[in-house]
């Protein structure tokens, strides 16, 4: 059994394969944190300790312990304004404007069979999947938290989330919902997080936790950001990919986000994250709940990569759709690199038929085949064929891109509508925009009122019926601006802090039935790039396109700054032409595909315009990237290079470690340099292994202690990829 609970239903304790997460509700009902690290059989509260450290209030119930204050205890899930003065996890207004709410533990249910959250998407589980449920209470305003747990044991993974309830008889208005918060009283004084900008997303940066401070990581864009991912690490400052305690909180949501870190008078490390409170009020009625999105925690003691790992396993096995799981994806060749809006279907037939005779196997049509769109300036909404540019309907384009042997893949931004386009016209009602205010315009577009069952039905009939009338076997859909001007023309004013979350539950909604009227049809998820790479969005879209930076050096940042928390499955990934459209740099042509093959693999360039060799390269790349395939998607992945300045590098070693694939690319070449080695990974230490590319044969041990030795490189950004297989 995974979850214990002692004789009095008090002290909880939920273990996975390595890990234990405990939590206990002490003897006036304040739900306490009181562990999560390594796994052991112990009750950890020995822990927590009291004593009176002054301006720190008692609750009424223990008045007379001036010890005892929940400002210094650990908490499960803070209340608000009743003496903890650190980050709150929930805030309300309830009828008689009174702000406070005061938890007390009220009871526990053990939970079997984890069912999709309702409105928004969830990690999977089954039937089978553990999982507890305590009940906490404020007894004035009447709200209950049923706070969930379920466990994935062998990735090592917690998932939180939050149902508050409204069990009084009046209205309350929620204006912060966090779905997770943990004050964990013992180091881990270090916060990772991932930082960004449009075409350069996901930093990691790691950051001390100052003294009696706060961090904030958040967005307020309406989607999850280029600028700030919804995933930190927390670590100990001598943590580092091979060694050390770490651990991971992950929000599944594409909204409006904040993870805040604050460390309180004493040490102790507060995290809380979830739906970005500014702005969000959300009205409960007598009787109504609020969900929040769930939040992925994991925690590893053998450094970060074993912790990414153990989100890597999660989202590959209960996060992306079944459908899609281990599933071989076609190489694709993407139209927007290679034309921007300027194409007919002669044009892209062109394409088509010198990617077959290169060996990819999907042409996917960007931006530009519908309305009247010849640049960014309009039409969307309008998602009809532009049949006078293509000279053809689309349905006739699919059936001659297949009859030339590929498959066809076709662009979408559903939640954009362009002010100069038949929707917005029709109904200017269904855009955010405020009363009596000019909205911002961002690439000429605003945003649709994703809330709105009408938006919704019409995005859903119109979208539909392209994919039923053309042969598509994949569709990209893109996000390309912030979301400004959140107000819904369908709700009252006092529900108007609700249209942000509802904005994102409509367009939950909308990818939940198509993926489900279409479920062959595989989504990449998009948004200028890597705006909107989360787990919400790969519940969904098994893929993300993760930049518009196709730069191959620029991407060894960006795909490993991604690789912390999402798999390499997941990662959209490109071969691109020189110079490279967004930097001007020249990669050679063989480094691009290696870095393309750490990700899903395709190209993104007019392979007419390849000379011989780059065509010849094609062809090799794509045998590669097939021979490899399952150890590049499936297998264990590891970041090489830490610390490294020279060279980025990263492995990947199959589960039974029988053979791996180390990739290096050298960033920075010197002359008469050292001789370079890199220490391997994941490699079984009593295997030996064959070097392919030299005969070389070593066994795990050596290649893990002593490293691999690399080549003497030479030129501009060179690279090397090395296969080892067990042969001993
Ligand atoms: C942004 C995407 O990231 C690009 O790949 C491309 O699809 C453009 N939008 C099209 O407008």
């Amino acid at each position: 059994m995974s979850i214990r609970i002692d004789e009095k239903g008090r002290l909880f304790s939920l273990e996975t394969a390595h890990t234990m997460y405990q939590i206990k509700a002490d003897e006036i009902g304040v739900l306490l944190h009181v562990w999560y690290g390594p796994r052991t059989d112990a009750d950890m509260s020995y822990r927590i300790r009291t004593m009176n450290r002054g301006f720190c209030g008692n609750p009424y119930e223990a008045q007379d312990r001036l010890d005892y204050s929940l400002d210094t205890l650990p908490q499960e899930y803070s209340g608000s304004g009743v003496g903890d003065f650190r980050s709150s996890s929930v805030e309300g207004e309830g009828a008689d404007g009174s702000l406070s709410v005061d938890w007390r533990y009220s009871g526990y249910r053990v939970l079997k069979g984890k069912e999709k959250p309702e409105g928004l998407p969830g990690v999977r589980g089954n039937a089978e999947t553990e999982g507890l449920e305590i009940v906490l209470e404020d007894k004035v305003s009447g709200l209950a938290a049923h706070l969930s747990y379920w466990l994935f044991e062998a990735c090592d993974v917690i998932v939180r989330s939050v149902r508050i309830e409204n069990r009084g008889g009046k209205a309350v208005t929620l204006t912060k919902a966090a779905s997770m918060c943990a004050d964990l009283p013992y180091g881990r004084k270090q916060v990772m997080h991932f930082h960004g900008r449009w075409a350069a997303e996901r930093n990691p940066e790691r950051v001390e936790i100052p003294s009696g401070g706060r961090l904030a990581f958040e967005s307020r864009r309406g989607m999850t950001s280029h600028q700030s991912n919804p995933f930190i690490i927390l670590c100990d400052p001598e943590t580092t990919e091979r060694q050390g305690d770490c651990a991971g909180v992950m929000l599944m949501y594409s909204g409006n986000h904040l993870e805040e870190v604050s460390a309180d008078q004493v040490g102790s490390i507060r995290v809380v994250c979830g739906i970005h409170p500014e702005g969000f009020r959300w009205k409960l009625a007598p009787g109504e709940s609020f969900r929040t999105p769930e939040a992925i925690l994991s925690f590893s003691a053998e450094g970060l990569n074993a912790l990414s790992r153990n989100y890597h396993r999660l989202i590959r096995d209960e996060v992306i759709p079944a459908r899609w799981r281990g599933m071989k994806k076609p190489v694709l060749v993407n139209s927007w690199e290679a034309c921007y809006f300027d194409f007919n279907a002669e044009k892209l037939l062109k394409l088509a038929r010198s990617a077959a005779a290169l060996g990819m196997e999907m042409l996917v049509l960007d931006d530009g085949w519908f309305g009247k769109r010849n640049d960014d300036t309009n039409s969307l909404g309008d998602w009809t064929c532009n049949e006078q540019k293509l000279g053809c309907s689309l349905k006739e384009l699919s059936e001659k891109i297949h009859a030339e042997g590929l498959k066809f893949g076709l662009w979408f931004e559903p939640e954009m509508v362009s002010l100069d386009s038949d929707l917005y016209r029709a109904h200017p009602d269904w855009a955010l925009t405020d009363p009596g205010r000019d909205p911002m315009v961002a690439r000429h577009q605003l945003v649709l009122d994703m809330g709105r069952e009408e938006v919704q039905d019409y995005l859903f009939d119109s979208i539909s019926a392209v994919l039923k009338d053309a042969q598509i076997e994949y569709v990209k859909w893109d996000f390309n601006r912030s979301v400004a001007n959140v107000y819904s023309r369908a709700l009252p004013a006092d529900r108007q802090g609700e249209t942000a979350h509802r904005f994102m539950l409509g367009t939950y909604r909308l990818l939940e039935r198509l993926t489900e009227a279409f479920p062959d049809v595989m989504i990449e998820g998009c948004s200028g790039g890597g705006g909107r790479f989360d787990a919400g969005m790969l519940y969904y879209c098994p893929q993300i396109w993760c930049s518009d930076d196709t730069d191959a050096v620029e991407r060894l940042e960006i795909q490993k700054g991604t690789s912390y928390g999402y798999p390499i499955c997941t990662m959209g990934a490109h071969v691109s032409a020189c110079p490279n459209h967004q930097t001007g740099r020249t990669v050679p042509f063989a480094t691009r595909g290696v870095v393309a093959q750490a990700g899903t693999f395709g190209y993104e360039l007019d392979p007419a315009k390849l000379t011989e060799d780059e065509k010849k390269a094609v062809k090799e790349q794509i045998a590669v990237f097939h021979r490899y395939e399952d150890l590049i998607e499936q297998g264990d992945y590891y970041r090489l290079d830490e610390g490294e300045k020279d060279y980025t590098a990263w492995m990947f070693v199959s589960p039974d470690k029988g053979e791996a694939l180390v990739s290096v690319v050298a960033t920075h070449v010197r002359a008469n340099a050292p001789f370079p080695f890199v220490r391997l990974q994941g490699l079984d230490p009593e295997k030996t292994y064959l070097r392919e590319d030299t005969g070389e044969r070593l066994t795990g041990a050596a290649l893990t202690q002593g490293g691999i030795s690399l080549p003497q490189f030479l030129g501009d950004y060179p690279s090397v990829q090395i296969h080892l297989t067990v042969c001993g």
